[in-house]
């Protein structure tokens, strides 16, 4: 039999515990608590067996992964494992002698989050007061401390007209480089689709704000454009089971951070089986890794090893089956409740993720 090649990436949820409440949150509806989290010794072990698969690159993230007072010994020990080591943070747990730590323990990279370029914007969405002076602290910091930087902006139809001042903030922090994603609608985000989900005119002109400042140079920018404005699917973690493995708080292995919506299937978790039995042989990972599970149009379509079908949680929240075609595929039969979701897009009120 033939073994799949093993993941390039492996994200460290080390704990859903977050001190923000964004309304786009793609963590699952149910949050991990406390008491459920793995303790050093399972999230070792983990590393370990990640590096002995094949595995390249670790990111530590959340929730707030500083939330955990073990991160540098972690981050230490994937630098012993040859592991490239990027913590995912919003940087409002981050001051000069934890970062300094995680400096020595030899962390690669830091992507930190921003929720707007506004103190008002940011505490709209994030529901954390002084968030924003506190992110521009701890940008300060990390460009002191040389780790190489990139910002996340999440974009919305609230906060999308300002993307020049954001690439203008990451310019004068000194990042390397910007991500301006726009929101996926997974998990607790789906609740505020219809809150935040951008027109066509927004999205055309966020596309816009994007090339004019890709020209300019000296800045590398990343640009994720939204699924429902799309007519092809992106390929959902580069496919499900061939690049990907996400750890809950808990130790469940996931092929995506979503999937435990996934009806009538056991989550493997990594305290009971070694991590590369539950990637080789786990229902979970085969399920729909390849293309023999996809039904027609994806079977014959020349896409089908390009987007893998799309994503899998989104066939499943919008068609109720998860090895249905991606409904944002114009081929799909249920292309309409995409484009109906974008008709109906207004404002109503946030509903917060609150922990
Ligand atoms: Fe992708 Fe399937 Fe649509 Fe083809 S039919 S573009 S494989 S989702
Ligand atoms: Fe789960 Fe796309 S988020 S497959």
């Amino acid at each position: 039999m033939t073994l799949p090649a093993p993941p390039m990436s492996l994200l460290a949820e080390l704990t859903h515990r977050c001190p923000l409440s964004c309304p786009y949150c793609s963590n699952p509806l149910e949050l991990e608590r406390k008491a459920l989290e793995m303790d050093t010794a399972g999230w070792r072990s983990t590393l370990e067996q990640a590096a002995e698969m094949g595995v390249l690159q670790v990111h530590f993230s959340g929730g707030e992964p500083m939330a955990r007072p073990d991160l540098v010994e972690l981050v230490a020990l994937a630098r012993d494992l040859n592991l490239y080591s990027n913590l995912i943070t919003s940087g409002v747990l981050m001051n000069a002698a934890n970062l300094d730590a995680l400096e020595k323990a030899g962390l690669d990279h830091i992507q930190l989050s921003f929720q707007d370029v506004t103190e008002e914007g940011a505490e709209r969405i994030g529901g954390l007061r002084g968030a924003q002076g506190k992110k521009l602290e701890a940008a300060k910091l990390i460009k002191a401390s040389g780790i190489p930087m990139t910002l996340n902006f999440v974009v919305h139809r609230e906060n999308v007209a300002r993307i020049p001042q954001m690439f203008a903030l990451a310019r004068e922090l000194g990042a390397g480089r910007v991500e301006i994603a726009h929101t996926q609608y997974y998990g607790w985000g789906l609740k505020n689709r219809d809150a935040l989900l951008p027109s066509r005119e927004q999205l055309e002109e966020s596309t816009r704000a994007v090339e004019a400042e890709r020209a300019k140079g000296g800045l590398a920018i990343d640009y994720v454009t939204p699924d429902y404005h799309a007519d092809q699917p992106k390929p959902c973690m580069g496919g499900w089971g061939q690049r990907f493995m996400n750890v809950t708080p808990s130790g469940r292995i996931l092929p995506c951070h979503a999937a435990e919506i996934i009806p009538n299937v056991t989550f493997p978790n990594v305290r009971d089986m070694p991590l590369a039995d539950i990637w080789n042989h786990s229902e979970l990972f085969s399920m729909f890794r390849g293309t023999d599970w996809m039904p027609e149009p994806c079977r014959s379509c020349d896409r089908k090893e390009i987007d893998w079908g799309g994503c899998r949680c989104q066939a499943l929240a919008l068609t109720g089956n998860a090895a249905n075609v991606d409904p944002v595929c114009s081929l799909s039969p249920f292309h309409e409740r995409i484009t109906e979701a974008v008709e109906r897009a207004e404002s109503p009120e946030l509903v917060y993720r609150r922990f």
